[in-house]
């Protein structure tokens, strides 16, 4: 049954994301309940008007004004659904903030998310770029999704297979995915639970010991991250800006002989993945900024907003950085937020 809804107008959206642009929407949707969003497509004012799924805003980047109707995903809940002897199903809504969701596992007992911890956005958004982060993606612990399809009006459960996930990648990125709404995830989480601390920084934290709990991996996972990556309530950012660039294993030997100390991490199909933010570093770029647009001086491969930055001044960096690289490396840098 499709429920109430109520749009605003003009809708700024400075607020709504992370990077801190300036920009606005010509309408605006809270949605807390998913029967609102068969409500808005079978209303025939709303129904035709281009549509933004928003989270948290933390991996987009709007580049101008959006000239149709924000469905910003509010949806709350989250369960234990079934205990079986290998995992705990776990599922939380769409609109349920991903750390805090992270942390309320491990307050029940239940590990496996930890490192993931401090990711910001929703736990809706988790699944579109199979979020990482020293050495899990959620393609590892991923049980389901139920999506809604706008074109047919009906909710169905996705499994693994079916979201098709690669290195910051999904179906839900792809054309034939793009128009799915998430609208909650459920995931499979090990009962036998052990650290993974096959990150080599994350290994060498102090305070981890021989037998960490999930929580101390969550708290040491919290701590490398604060340390590198800029607080978005302090300075506008979409965390890494680029995907690291993964090349043949002939082009590696190549650069290798050119750039002894290149970053590479060998990749189970032959191919090797390329540090960006080594290649940026390398380039000069770190700590520089091109108007009001700047590289973070701790990481080169996070790009901030200086203050007053409008999209067109973090693309302007993006394409000056996209070019160095270009012409020194020869590897074409792919930005990994979601232009708007
Ligand atoms: P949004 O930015 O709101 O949306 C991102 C995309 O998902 C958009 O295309 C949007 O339309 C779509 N979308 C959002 N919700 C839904 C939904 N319910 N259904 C369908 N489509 C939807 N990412 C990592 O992978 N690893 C990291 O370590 C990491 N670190 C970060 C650190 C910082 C400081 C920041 C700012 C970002 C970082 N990110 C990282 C990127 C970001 O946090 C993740 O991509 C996160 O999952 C985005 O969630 P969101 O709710 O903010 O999504
Ligand atoms: N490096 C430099 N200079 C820099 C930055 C990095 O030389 O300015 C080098 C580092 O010394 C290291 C290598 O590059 O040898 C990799 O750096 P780091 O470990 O910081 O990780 P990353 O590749 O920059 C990736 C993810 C992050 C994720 C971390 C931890 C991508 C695009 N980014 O960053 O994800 O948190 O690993 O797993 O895969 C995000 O997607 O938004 C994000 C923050």
């Amino acid at each position: 049954m499709p429920a109430p809804f109520s749009v605003l107008h003009q809708f700024p959206l400075q607020s709504l994301n992370t990077f801190g642009i300036a920009a606005s929407a010509r309408a605006y949707l809270r949605v807390t309940e998913k029967e609102q969003l068969l409500g808005v497509y079978a209303d025939g004012a709303w129904a035709t008007l281009p549509k933004l799924v928003l989270g948290g805003g933390s991996n987009v980047l709007l580049t101008g004004d959006f000239d149709g109707l924000v469905l910003h995903i509010a949806l709350q809940g989250r369960e234990v659904l079934e205990d079986t002897q290998q995992h705990y199903l776990v599922r939380a809504a769409a609109g349920e903030n991903w750390h805090a969701f992270v942390q309320w596992t491990l307050a029940h007992g239940v590990g496996g998310l930890e490192n993931l911890s401090l990711i910001p956005g929703t736990v809706g958004a988790a699944p579109i770029q199979n979020i990482g982060a020293y050495g899990l993606e959620i393609k590892d612990v991923f049980h389901s999704a139920t999506v809604f399809d706008p074109c047919s009006g009906e909710t169905r459960v996705m499994d693994a297979a079916a979201c098709r996930f690669g290195y910051r990648d999904s179906v839900f990125k792809r054309e034939e995915g793009r128009h799915l709404i998430i609208l909650d995830v459920t995931f499979a989480l090990p009962k036998q639970w052990q650290p993974n601390l096959r990150y080599a920084e994350l290994a060498a934290e102090p305070g981890l010991g021989n037998a960490p709990t999930p929580q101390q991996v969550a708290d040491a996972v919290i701590a490398i991250r604060r340390r590198k990556l800029p607080d978005p309530a302090v300075i506008g950012n979409a965390g890494s800006f680029f995907k690291n660039p993964v090349v043949s294993g002939a082009q590696c030997a190549a650069l290798l002989e050119r750039f002894p100390n290149l970053v590479h991490h060998a990749q189970p199909d032959g191919s090797e993945k390329l540090a960006a933010g080594w290649l940026i570093d390398q380039c000069g770029w770190k700590g520089r900024s091109l108007g009001a647009a700047g590289v973070y001086p701790k990481q080169a491969l996070v790009l901030v907003n200086n203050g007053g930055a409008s999209g067109a001044d973090v693309v302007a960096l993006a394409k000056a950085i996209q070019a160095d690289v270009q012409a020194r490396y020869g590897v074409l840098l792919e930005p990994e937020p979601v232009f708007i």
